[in-house]
């Protein structure tokens, strides 16, 4: 027997099969998890959102649509029975019938498709993007660190354990770096070894997190995802100061202003009536995209773009969503269309700006 290459006994053969019954046995197929990364790999281009490239008239990525009869009188999903569905009849076909058909160039393992019928069977439950579900905070499924807890339940799961915890140095190294960007000093170093009280860790953190340095570290990850720069962008890449609002942005992280707060003033800072000046350079946000000051560009072609540049960065970064595909069309693997795409630009279009 050759799994990728590899000889295996078959005792540990017999292993592997009996952890990974268990493993499925434990817990539901989740549809974010297992279920929508395959489909929209391996239907979606032709069953799903956009409907240019639909095919068979059938999509698969809404339930409400899955669920109905077919014209043929099929029906692709009949939840809690696998044998009724003909997305399971498609899928475990060897025919000229069988889903997805060789001329996408795609395939099933036997264990996608295994998973896909466990999924039908358990009731065809749908899950929407996962940054639009309310946050629910789950019950850690044991006492100490929460973290660690979703961690172990999730290794015991899969027959691992954790590594044992690093030393000192190691530990001090990693949450300094992490925290602030920057290597422990010496001296930081001599008195986390020599501090023998409990929460001798919690100590460290809580004064890694205190430094300014700690804001600087937050603020770097924001700024690359608004893409902040201090220069135009295109062309000969012309300078275009923009600090005051990276120091807003400090600010802001360092006093640990509210998000709804933070998100307010930069996307429209300056409309909050009375602004102050601070929520006016927060707005600045709506300048950092890219700008052109060539002589011979076409004036609207650049509104153009700065405008689905705002899209592309609203939505990456508050929705956790990469919107920018329906700039050209609808999304093929998630539901946003093109009129989407533009409805949202269309937020921006009172910026007073020339190209
Ligand atoms: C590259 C395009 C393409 C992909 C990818 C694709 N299909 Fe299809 N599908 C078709 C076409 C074309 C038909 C109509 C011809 C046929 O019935 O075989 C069809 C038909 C079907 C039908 C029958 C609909 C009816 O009217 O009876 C089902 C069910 C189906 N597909 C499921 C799937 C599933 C599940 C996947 C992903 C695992 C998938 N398809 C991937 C192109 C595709
Ligand atoms: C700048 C415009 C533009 C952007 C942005 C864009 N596309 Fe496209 N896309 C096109 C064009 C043009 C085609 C070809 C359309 C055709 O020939 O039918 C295409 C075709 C496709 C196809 C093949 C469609 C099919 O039915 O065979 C897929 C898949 C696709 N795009 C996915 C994406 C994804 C995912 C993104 C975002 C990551 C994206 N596109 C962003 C312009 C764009």
């Amino acid at each position: 027997m050759m799994i990728e290459g590899s000889p295996m006994t078959v005792a540990r053969l017999s292993m592997l099969v009996c952890c990974a019954a268990g493993a499925l046995r434990s817990e539901p197929v989740s549809f974010n998890r297992d279920i929508r990364p395959v489909m929209s790999d391996t239907c979606f281009r032709c069953h799903g959102p956009d409907k240019s490239s639909r095919m068979a008239n059938m999509r698969l990525d809404l339930r409400d649509e899955a669920i109905k009869p077919l014209r043929n009188g099929k029906i692709p999903i009949v939840p809690g029975n696998p044998d009724q569905s003909e997305i399971i009849a498609r899928i475990f076909s060897n025919d000229g019938r069988k889903m997805p058909p060789d001329f996408s160039h795609k395939t099933l393992t036997e264990k996608q498709k295994q998973t896909v019928r466990r999924w039908v069977a358990e009731g065809a439950k749908y899950e929407g993007h996962w940054a639009y579900q309310p946050v629910r905070r789950p019950e850690p499924p044991a006492a100490g660190n929460p973290v660690d807890a979703f961690i172990n339940a999730r290794l015991a799961r899969e027959g691992l354990k954790m590594s044992a915890e690093a030393d000192r140095r190691t530990l001090l190294r990693r949450a300094s770096f992490d925290l602030t960007g920057l290597p422990p000093t010496p001296e930081d170093a001599a008195a986390f070894q020599n501090d023998q009280s409990p929460d001798a860790w919690s100590k460290v953190v809580d004064r890694l997190m205190a430094s300014p340095h700690y804001a600087e570290k937050q603020a770097m990850h924001w700024l690359d995802a608004i893409r902040y720069a201090d220069s135009a962008g295109f062309h000969g890449d012309n300078l275009w100061p923009a600090w005051p609002y990276r120091d807003y942005v400090l600010r802001a992280l360092r006093d640990n202003k509210p998000f709804d707060e933070f998100t307010r003033e930069q996307i429209a800072g300056d409309l909050i009536p009375n602004a102050t000046l601070d929520q006016k350079i927060a707005s600045a946000y709506n300048r950092m995209n890219r700008y052109s000051a060539e002589g011979g560009l076409q004036p609207k072609e650049y509104l153009a773009k700065y405008g689905a540049d705002r899209v592309r960065t609203l939505s990456a970064t508050w929705l956790g969503s990469t919107m920018g595909c329906a700039e050209c069309h609808d999304h093929k693997f998630d539901p946003f269309t093109s009129k989407d795409f533009y409805s949202m630009k269309a937020f921006f279009a009172d910026i007073k700006e020339t190209a």
